[in-house]
Formats: C-alpha cells, sequence, structure tokens
C-alpha cells in the first residue's frame, strides 16, 4: 500500500518542491495550505496526478485526516510575509504544530518540522552547529518568526518525551529556487529579479553580511532523507549548504550570470538583521550521508531560468504581485 503523507505549506515554495518528490517516491501526497503565500502555480503540475490532493486549510485550526507522515512546513517564510501579520506568524506556528502533533499522536505518525536557522538568531559561534543555542531578539520584528519557530521546536521534543512521539526536527537554512516568489523579499529572488529587469541591485548595509546557500533539490533530498532515516534521529538536524558568501558578492555573481548592467545600491541595513550565517553539517554528512550537490552557480543559472521564463509572461508576472490578502 502507498504511504500517506500530509505536506502542511504544501503550495509554497519548499512544499510545491516536496509534493513532486513525495510523488516521484510512490506516496500519497495530501497538501495543505491556507495560500497566504502559497501560489496554485507552484502545484499546477501535479493537480492531474491521481495520488495528489488538495486542501485549503489554516493549521491554526485542527484537521481531521488519515495519514501516515506528516511534514509540517506551514508558515510565511521571508520577513516581509511573516511581519505582516505577525501574531497570525505566530500563531501558524505554536498553534499549527500543536494541531499537527496532535494529529500525529492520535494517528501514531512520524511528524517533521521545519525549523529555521532562524533559532540562532545574530549568531556568535560560527559556523552554526545544533548545539548552539542562539541569540535571539525576542521584542524585535523577526522575533513573530524566530521565537515561534523556537517555541515549535520546543513542543517538539516535549512531545517527544511526554508521548513518545516519532519527531524530526530540519534546521533549515537559506534555500532558493524555482517556485519562489518574485516579490517575497528574499534576497535570491530579489537580486534576480531586479538584474533581469535592470534595475538597482539593493543591497543592505555595506553588503559584508553573508549567507550560505542551498539549492532547493538538495534541501529536498535532505528532508526526505531525515524523515526516513531509520534510525532514532535525537535532536535537531542542520540542512543547508555551507558555502559562504557576502551579499554584494552574490548581487555581483548574479549580475555576471544575466549578464546585467544593473549596479549595486547601498539601503540601511533592517533591524535584527544577522550578519553572518553558515551550517555546520557534519550531523547531516554523519546521519543521513547528507551533502548538498549543487554549485551555487548551477543552482543560480536554474533559478534565473524560471524567473526569466515567469517574467517574460506579462500575464503572468500580473498574477504574481503579491497583494496581502484581507
Ligand atoms: N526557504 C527557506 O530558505 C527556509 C529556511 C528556513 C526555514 N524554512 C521553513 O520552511 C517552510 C516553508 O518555507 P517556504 O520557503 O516554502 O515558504 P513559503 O512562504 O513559500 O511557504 C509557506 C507555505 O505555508 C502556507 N501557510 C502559511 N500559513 C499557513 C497556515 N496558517 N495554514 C496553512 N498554510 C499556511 C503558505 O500559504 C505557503 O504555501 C516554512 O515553515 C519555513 O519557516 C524555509
Amino acid at each position: 500500500m502507498k504511504k500517506r503523507v500530509l505536506v502542511t505549506g504544501g503550495a509554497g515554495f519548499l512544499g510545491s518542491h516536496l509534493c513532486a518528490r513525495l510523488l516521484k517516491q510512490e506516496c500519497e501526497v495530501l497538501c495543505v495550505d491556507n495560500f497566504f503565500t502559497g501560489m496554485r502555480r507552484n502545484i499546477e503540475g501535479l493537480l492531474n496526478e491521481p495520488a495528489f490532493e488538495v486542501v485549503r486549510h489554516d493549521v491554526t485550526f485542527p484537521l481531521y485526516v488519515e495519514v501516515d507522515e506528516i511534514y509540517n512546513l506551514a508558515c510565511p517564510a521571508s520577513p516581509l510575509h511573516y511581519q505582516r501579520d505577525p501574531i497570525q506568524t505566530t500563531k501558524t506556528s505554536v498553534l499549527g504544530a500543536i494541531n499537527m502533533l496532535g494529529l500525529a499522536k492520535r494517528l501514531h505518525a512520524r511528524i517533521l518540522q521545519a525549523s529555521t536557522s532562524e533559532v540562532y538568531g545574530d549568531p556568535e559561534v560560527h559556523p552554526q552547529p545544533e548545539d548552539y543555542r542562539g541569540i535571539v531578539n525576542m521584542t524585535g520584528p523577526r522575533a513573530c518568526y524566530d521565537e515561534g519557530k523556537r517555541c515549535t521546536e520546543t513542543l517538539f521534543f516535549d512531545y517527544h518525551r511526554q508521548h513518545k512521539l516519532d519527531i524530526r526536527v530540519a534546521r533549515i537554512f537559506n534555500t532558493y529556487g524555482p517556485h519562489m516568489h518574485p516579490q517575497d523579499g528574499r534576497v535570491v529572488s530579489t537580486f534576480i529579479v531586479q538584474a533581469l529587469k535592470g534595475e538597482p541591485i539593493t543591497v543592505f548595509g555595506s553588503g559584508t553580511q553573508t549567507r550560505s546557500f542551498c539549492y532547493v533539490d538538495d534541501l529536498i533530498d535532505g528532508l526526505t532523507r531525515l524523515m526516513n532515516a531509520s534510525s532514532d534521529v535525537e535532536g535537531p538536524v542542520n540542512l543547508g549548504n555551507p558555502t559562504e558568501m557576502t551579499m554584494s558578492e552574490l548581487a555581483r555573481l548574479i549580475i555576471s550570470l544575466t549578464g546585467s548592467r544593473s549596479r549595486l545600491e547601498f539601503r540601511p541595513l533592517p533591524q535584527d538583521d544577522p550578519r553572518q550565517r553558515r551550517p555546520d553539517i557534519s550531523r547531516a554528512r554523519e546521519l543521513l550521508h547528507w551533502t548538498p550537490q549543487v554549485s551555487v552557480e548551477e543552482g543560480l543559472g536554474k533559478t534565473i531560468e524560471y524567473f526569466d521564463n515567469l517574467l517574460a509572461d506579462p500575464h503572468e508576472a500580473d498574477k504574481l504581485v503579491w497583494r496581502f490578502p484581507q
């Protein structure tokens, strides 16, 4: 019998790739999404698959379905999106986790949480291993996301200790690729769209802050390996690409790969913006035999092609203007 897998946030950037990968692995996939940031076009290619089903649902409300495994990805991930309605962001993380953990408990299902490198805040340890506890400003504008995700991790480990739930927690570092929203304000999508349009590339601060970027195919590979790892995986696992670069380097690379004439324009650094980020992925290497395979040049090439096609179609591009739901 096919494994039945629930993916919350399945119409989002990562969720849509995960749904596609699970269908390839012969699973039945139930995609649950409230379409706050998710896009129908992300899952359009899957709608005719007999093993694929979509339900519009907000995870802050209980969900009664029958599945064997749960990937909990529902949560806006870009600062622009999650700061639009910060209270809803915390609710989505915390109430969403309580509802999905309750479901997993009833079904005796394994559940994976899409946590984030944001739990490390603006880190003082570099690169960040899983046992680093992080520095997060709990009253700042990013706290709704960072603290929401930290509380979710707490809930996952309490459900594991108290109810023996079979849990997996992935701490995802910056991931990019096709299906990102062109107006999500994330650095890779923003720089690519600006470069393709020949507009100035807006770099925050002096552009010396660093990030490490993982291509989406690698990340999805890591997530499914973590879910399927046979041994009990104790504790969270970092998933990301350790290749680190400054924002100015990223901007220049995108300019060169797109052949754009855009120039760099420096803007003030947003509050609590982390200065550096690089995952220590020793645990993922050891436990999952996982290491990213796609180079930044190759991954950016595929992402640029995606945005180029999107922007070339004025009808599609217009539909993609992100209008905040009322
Ligand atoms: N992409 C990254 O670099 C990254 C890094 C760290 C963690 N993550 C985590 O991975 C997950 C997916 O991120 P993404 O980049 O695909 O973001 P995304 O915004 O593209 O996807 C999130 C999805 O969740 C849905 N959603 C939001 N609130 C919901 C709710 N209350 N009920 C049901 N659905 C809801 C959205 O409509 C969207 O489809 C998130 O939990 C995010 O925190 C992503």
